[in-house]
């Protein structure tokens, strides 16, 4: 896929957690002005939306491509190529350090939230927007549940954590963050439209592209929008958030 297809799919994804962001920066109170890190920024598809709050904003990636394509962006916010797990940050820097799909793709992900709260300032806050668990994911019928293993299959040869989303919990506590809270995205579907299922559809073969055949492929994606059109198809994988002060 090109970057500006993963921009739109990283847009796409930020909309579904676009409603916890609004829970997440009213329960600790955040307020224009402030500074914000996003670490993992990726292609910037939340810039935009921090920007918009009035907050000041820095991001960090470790991939050069995303950070270019984040420095394009209108938004005016100052974007750092570096790794999350070693932040080229002095401490108590900023009031506060987001994160929304990254711990789950990285090496040491206590590590990295450790660095998080390194860089936080006192009474800050540390936030996990949104971090799966694919190993705890609900798919149905049979040609879901076989998609959904080899994505699977795909994701952990990526290096993903599939169950990432199960240890945000312990993570944030045992790192000494304070009042730390936890929750899960919950699901809500509208019904199935074929628009959906194609953009879904992208990221599937994206990921199944490798390990089956392309003519397996084709026969699956036939039986998947089938089975999406009838609405008979569940696809949850649930999705974790925390938060906790410095
Ligand atoms: C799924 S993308 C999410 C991007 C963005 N947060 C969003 O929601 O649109 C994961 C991002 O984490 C970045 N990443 C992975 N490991 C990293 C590390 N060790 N340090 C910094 N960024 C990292 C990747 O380069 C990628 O841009």
């Amino acid at each position: 896929m090109k970057i500006s297809d993963w921009h739109e799919r990283f847009k796409l994804q930020s909309s579904w957690t676009h409603d916890l962001r609004n829970f997440i920066f009213a329960k600790i109170n955040a307020q224009p002005g402030q500074n914000l890190l996003d670490v993992g920024v990726g292609t910037g598809a939340l810039l935009d939306e921090y920007t918009s709050r009035g907050l000041q904003v820095t991001g960090l990636d470790l991939d050069l491509e995303n950070c270019q394509f984040s420095n394009m962006h209108p938004s005016k916010s100052t974007i750092f190529n570096a790794d999350a797990h070693h932040m080229p940050f002095k401490a108590r820097q900023f009031d506060l350090t987001v994160t929304h799909y990254v711990l789950l793709w990285v090496h040491d992900p206590a590590q990295v939230v450790d660095e998080m709260k390194r860089v936080t300032k006192t009474g800050g806050y540390v936030v996990a927007f949104a971090e799966p668990d694919y190993h705890s994911r609900i798919d149905y019928p049979q040609v879901f549940q076989d998609l959904g293993k080899i994505q699977n299959r795909s994701l952990a040869f990526q290096g993903v954590d599939l169950s990432m989303g199960r240890k945000l919990g312990h993570i944030f506590r045992t790192i000494g963050l304070k009042d730390v809270r936890l929750g899960l995205l919950a699901g809500q579907w509208r019904y199935p439209e074929k628009d959906v299922f194609d953009q879904e559809w992208d990221i599937i073969a994206f990921d199944l592209g490798g390990l089956v055949p392309v003519d397996e492929i084709i026969t699956m994606k036939e039986r998947a929008l089938k089975s999406w059109l009838a609405g008979e198809s569940t696809v949850f994988i649930p999705t974790f958030y925390a938060y906790g002060m410095v």
